[in-house]
């Protein structure tokens, strides 16, 4: 689909548009020749290692660094000993930079083996001053390091990177530009992310995203969908819009249109089947949104609603704007309104002046909402956030705390998630499970000679394995739900429509 960005119309005689995207265009020219004579004189391809850390925005964003790679004619590959190598990082917790600080000492013994090699950096951890000056002084191998809000000029900074030397820092504080029109490479044929929003207004203590993200700004509607239209053309069948916070979306546009409206006009996009959004904040979340999932046929059943701690007293500490018994209203709101619904969270344990009855708090809510799954977090303190400055637990204390609201987390998950054994349900199939995929687990699904174990995905977003045809990848297939395994099902395929 972006192939209608033809690089060979570029006239590299005009020199440096001012407009954007064109100007980036201009780079990719100069850049894809640049590949060129280096592949010439080499004798062999260049390569190119994308490595994402972090959340689906990031992985969003890797897509787009991939496209323009692949653009000017790298070839990509998964090994980090490449001759171009970028970690687009994430900082929410602290335990993600230092895997990023350990990961670049190895790519610095690769780089000291290839004197073609480039490292560089992008991403959320780049948004933090600390972590530039912790790059120049230690880490001065990098070549190129640039934020979350200049990544639109990639191409620009690769083409500067290749013609200096030395490190090559561009980091913007802040943007209310968003350009539209970059060459994507997308990891599924299938499925794609989009961003519907970008940044975050809402500043929960503990959060680091809005100081790295920026604020909030919502992409246009007529873009987003001219966006997923044209995926729809090429093959997508199931989205996930993204944006930090989705229910605020259009809160900053002039036609001022609602999150529920956006998914009503997506719906109406023929040939998409799946329509999946992250992340909804639970004080945003309106009954006009519950509504429109009622009514879709294409909205998946699944919501991720973020907890983050059942104590009244914390959550008024983390700002998060309401109360355990607001919670538990819209989640049982959401549960009567549309019963099939699987709900998922996000859970902090250790959040500065959290006591055991206050983990107990949330534990409650768990027993309560029935999550079909949570993602639990021990607190990680980042500096320059509110919570940082307040009293904070000693670690030893928390990891007792974190054991019993994980295990909390797996009962409950486990009950929650085999509920529809026996039933036949619609499976978007993603991938084949090469890892699981040997004679004796296909014979023990009663597989027919020459399928394969393949992946899906439930619309309530839970996985089911099962022997299939591997033609069936990205494709929507009908699974009888053989047997639960905790957080997945084994299947078996269903040729008739679901019961
Ligand atoms: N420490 C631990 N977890 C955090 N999250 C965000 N900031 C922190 C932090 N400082 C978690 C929240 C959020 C998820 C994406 O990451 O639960 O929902
Ligand atoms: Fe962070 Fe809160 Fe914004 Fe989510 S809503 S990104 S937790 S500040």
């Amino acid at each position: 689909m972006y192939d209608v960005i033809d690089l060979d119309r570029v006239d590299l005689g005009m020199g440096e548009p001012t407009d954007e995207p064109q100007k980036q265009y201009y780079y990719m020219a100069l850049l894809r020749k640049l590949v060129e004579k280096k592949k010439a004189e080499l004798g062999r391809p260049l390569t190119a290692c994308v490595v994402t850390f972090g959340c689906q925005m990031n992985a969003r964003d890797s897509e787009k660094l991939c496209g323009i790679l692949k653009k000017t004619g790298f070839t990509m590959t998964e090994e980090e000993q490449a001759d171009f190598v970028i970690y687009n990082t994430c900082t929410v917790r602290d335990n993600a930079n230092q895997k990023v600080y350990g990961r670049l000492g190895v790519l610095n013994g690769y780089k000291k083996k290839n004197p073609e090699m480039k490292v560089a950096l992008c991403g959320c951890m780049t948004q933090e001053e600390s972590v530039i000056a912790k790059l120049k002084e230690s880490y001065p191998f990098v070549d190129l390091v640039f934020g979350t809000h200049n990544l639109y000029r990639f191409a620009e900074l690769l083409w500067r990177t290749y013609q200096g030397k030395g490190m090559l820092v561009e980091v913007w504080k802040e943007t209310d530009r968003i350009v539209e029109d970059l060459p994507v490479d997308r990891k599924y044929p299938f499925k794609s992310g989009i961003n519907i929003m970008f940044g975050c207004n809402n500043f929960c203590t503990y959060c680091i995203v809005p100081y790295v993200r920026g604020r909030e700004r919502s992409r246009s509607p007529r873009e987003i969908l001219r966006e997923i239209e044209k995926l729809v053309a090429d093959g997508v069948v199931e989205i996930m819009l993204l944006g930090q916070n989705v229910n605020s979306y259009g809160k900053n546009l002039e036609d001022g249109i609602s999150f529920a409206q956006l998914l009503r006009e997506v719906e109406k996009i023929e040939g998409l089947q799946r329509i999946r959004f992250m992340t909804s904040h639970p004080k945003d979340l309106s009954d006009e949104l519950i509504q429109v999932m009622k009514e879709s046929k294409k909205i998946c059943r699944h919501l991720h609603l973020p907890l983050q701690a059942g104590s009244n007293k914390i959550l008024k500490a983390m700002n998060r704007c309401y109360t355990k018994e607001q919670y538990l209203a819209l989640a049982e709101k959401i549960r009567r309104e549309i019963p099939d619904i699987a709900l998922t969270t996000d859970i902090i344990v250790g959040f500065p002046g959290e006591t055991p009855e206050d983990v107990q708090e949330t534990i409650d809510v768990i027993k309560k909402v029935q999550y079909d799954n949570a993602f639990t977090f021990i607190y990680s303190k980042r500096t320059g956030t509110p919570a940082a400055s307040m009293e904070q637990v000693p670690e030893s204390l928390v990891h007792e705390e974190f054991d019993k609201v994980l295990k909390c987390v797996q009962e409950t998950a486990r009950s929650r998630v085999a509920r529809y054994e026996g039933q036949v349900m619609d499976a978007l199939v993603e991938e084949i499970n090469e890892g699981s995929n040997s004679e004796e687990a296909l014979k023990a699904l009663d597989a027919a000679p020459g399928e394969v174990l393949l992946t899906g995905r439930l619309s309530n977003n839970t996985i089911v394995h099962f022997p299939g045809d591997a033609d069936l990848v990205g494709q929507i297939a009908y699974v009888k739900l053989t047997q639960c395994k905790g957080f997945y099902y084994l299947g078996k395929r269903y040729n008739e429509e679901k019961t």
